[in-house]
């Protein structure tokens, strides 16, 4: 079993941050990490993100980086909503199966790079629905989540989620509709594609897409092998002490 405190603490002390700031950003952080599939998610064996960094580690370092950028922004009065835009990174890639080395045969635009943003939002929505109370933040969090990936685009949803193959799709039937179409205003592209190409709507949203960036390509995919195994998903020495 993961500790979950150690793991935040040891993520934190890399960063320069104040006891008040620690403060605000855990407790934002805490109430999503305690859910036993954020836990399941900080287990690198069971699910490597990034070479052998555990998506839990992952979705942490971006949400402290995506805290910095949104407080450094309202520093110069943009007004970045910080609160929003941690929850965003905190849920933004909380897919369901791990995706180097998975087995699973898709058609080219079912593949985990364009369709794990609407995974983590269903299962936002399924583990931590009073997030999706309110519908004007339900809205910038779905958006951002769906768009976190930009420039890379993201699985269009026009109406049937079927056709994307997602692997929780049974959930489906959980999500309110609403939240639903929600999920689909969010994901269709104006040009009839089967993929929409744009940045969230949101000043949160594209501030998380930009921490996402910094903290995977400065500080995590740092070995040819991790990088290559975006493309191809296939990692087969994926154990390895160098694979960081
Ligand atoms: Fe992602
Ligand atoms: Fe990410």
């Amino acid at each position: 079993m993961v500790n979950c405190t150690n793991e935040i603490s040891d993520i934190l002390v890399m960063y320069n941050l104040t006891e008040e700031e620690k403060k605000e950003l855990l407790d934002i952080i805490n109430p999503i990490i305690i859910h036993e599939e954020f836990i399941k998610r900080l287990n690198s064996k069971m699910y490597p993100h990034h070479g052998n960094i555990s998506l839990g580690n992952h979705i942490v370092s971006d949400a402290i980086e995506t805290y910095i950028i949104s407080k450094k922004k309202n520093r110069k009065k943009e007004k970045v909503d910080v609160e929003l835009a941690v929850v965003i990174a905190m849920f933004h890639d909380l897919y369901e199966l791990p995706w180097q080395n998975n087995k699973i045969n898709k058609r080219f635009l079912n593949k985990h790079g364009f369709t794990h943003p609407i995974e983590a939002v269903i299962n936002a929505y399924i583990w931590y629905p009073e997030y999706f109370k309110d519908l004007t933040k339900a809205r910038v969090i779905i958006d951002g989540i769906i768009h976190h990936m930009y420039p890379f685009p993201v699985r269009s949803i026009n109406v049937n989620f079927n056709e994307s193959e997602i692997n929780n799709l049974d959930k489906i039937d959980f999500i309110n509709d609403e939240i639903k179409n929600l999920i689909i205003e969010s994901s269709i592209s104006l040009k009839k594609l089967p993929i929409s190409f744009r940045k969230s709507i949101y000043k949160e949203g594209r501030v998380m897409s930009r921490a996402d960036k910094l903290i995977s390509f400065k500080k995590e995919l740092k070995s040819v092998r991790a990088l290559k195994a975006c493309i191809t998903g296939k990692n087969k020495k994926l154990y390895e002490k160098n694979d960081k």
